[in-house]
């Protein structure tokens, strides 16, 4: 096992620093960058199925849920087909109308989840077109479905999905711009700028892997005793958020909640005081004036700010208690660099907790029953 770990403590860290080659092999013949063109066969042998399609249905758990909600932002700015994302939990159970003009995407790590697969069942009963993003090949989702693509993140061990995660994003991404290519909604000149874009991202992820990794242990140090976290953030950075605190609540055991920041108002405002840690994702693109209105909200109330912002950046970086800092990306790529730093925030929160961080309690890797 030691040597399976290649050197890191546990699973979860080697994967989460694995990630610049699991996001470079999931794209690897499949973005070709000099040519301008996103080969992926399952999208384009039925293409005519996605771009006439009503809507896209996007199902999953967990994780891959949340990579759900920030393909649905991906594909609808840039293929502008509709999107909905579900619970594979709840669609399963609630009669939900389908027709074959219906393209469902089941998105899952294992391709085993027993909630998708059911739910995937009764989409292709309906007759819609159903397709998969699995990791593990062949597994049973994989096999089930009319098409598929795989992330080729390699195995993940560790039970809080990390590489499985960004490897998703990045198919989400190669889907959308794919989409968006072919049905005239993205122009030459934009996609050929944000390809170049997603092509570097492995080395983004190294950057922010080296430039953050020390401080997201420092900054986990002073927060072991800690109850509670609220992840703010806006846009594509609200599934981001979501994210974050599922990983902390996985593995430290410590209550956290992911909310949109424009919603604090409605609620979690009420929570902040001196003793109430708040991560906020706020990129310069992307709804930055909005966030840094909701920061000084936070600040007004004392609340303990974990700021996850740009290089440079100033606004938010002045109210905050602590700043992580990652690259300028386009905002469609910034879920990507930021789960970077609140992986590994989460993970050393957990281990100086003395947690079982690739094996937290009463969690599994594979969910093969209800
Ligand atoms: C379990 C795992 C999560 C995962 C979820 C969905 O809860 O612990 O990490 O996100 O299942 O799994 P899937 O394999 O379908 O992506």
């Amino acid at each position: 096992e030691q040597i399976e770990k290649g050197g890191y403590e546990h699973f979860m860290l080697k994967e989460i620093f694995e990630q610049p080659k699991s996001v470079h092999d999931t794209m690897r013949g499949r973005l070709l960058v000099d040519e301008g063109i996103i080969k992926m066969a399952g999208i384009w042998d039925h293409v005519e199925k996605f771009k006439n399609a009503n809507r896209i249905i996007i199902i999953a758990c967990g994780t891959s849920w949340h990579a759900g909600l920030i393909g649905e932002y991906l594909i609808e700015e840039y293929a502008r087909i509709p999107v909905e994302v579900e619970y594979a939990s709840e669609f399963r159970y609630r009669n939900p109308i389908i027709t074959d003009k219906d393209v469902v995407i089941a998105i899952s790590q294992s391709g085993e989840t027993a909630d998708t697969m059911a739910a995937l069942k009764l989409a292709k009963e309906k007759g819609a077109f159903i397709y998969g993003i699995c990791n593990v090949v062949d597994s049973s989702i994989a096999r089930i479905t009319d098409a598929g693509s795989y992330t080729h993140a390699g195995p993940e061990i560790g039970v809080a999905s990390t590489k499985a995660f960004t490897a998703q994003l990045t198919i989400l991404t190669l889907i959308a711009f794919k989409l968006g290519k072919h049905n005239g909604n993205l122009g030459n000149a934009e996609f050929m700028s944000l390809i170049a874009e997603l092509d570097a991202m492995p080395k983004k992820i190294e950057e922010v892997l080296s430039s953050t990794h020390e401080l997201t242990q420092n900054i986990a140090k002073d927060f072991v005793k800690a109850t509670n976290f609220l992840y703010l953030g806006r846009g594509y950075n609200y599934p981001a958020a979501l994210e974050g605190a599922l990983k902390l609540k996985e593995i430290s055991y410590i209550h956290a909640e992911g909310y949109p920041a424009a919603e604090m108002k409605h609620g979690p405002i009420a929570l902040i005081d001196e003793n109430m840690p708040i991560v906020i994702i706020a990129p310069r693109k992307g709804h930055y004036d909005k966030i840094v209105s909701n920061v000084q909200e936070i600040k007004a109330r004392k609340g303990k700010i974990i700021a996850v912002v740009n290089k440079g950046d100033r606004q938010v970086s002045e109210m905050a208690d602590y700043v992580i800092e990652i690259p300028e990306t386009s905002e469609c790529f910034s879920p990507i660099v930021a789960s970077v730093p609140l992986q590994l925030l989460a993970y050393y929160i957990a281990v100086y907790r003395g947690a079982n961080v690739d094996q937290p309690r009463n969690l599994a890797k594979s969910v093969t029953v209800e």
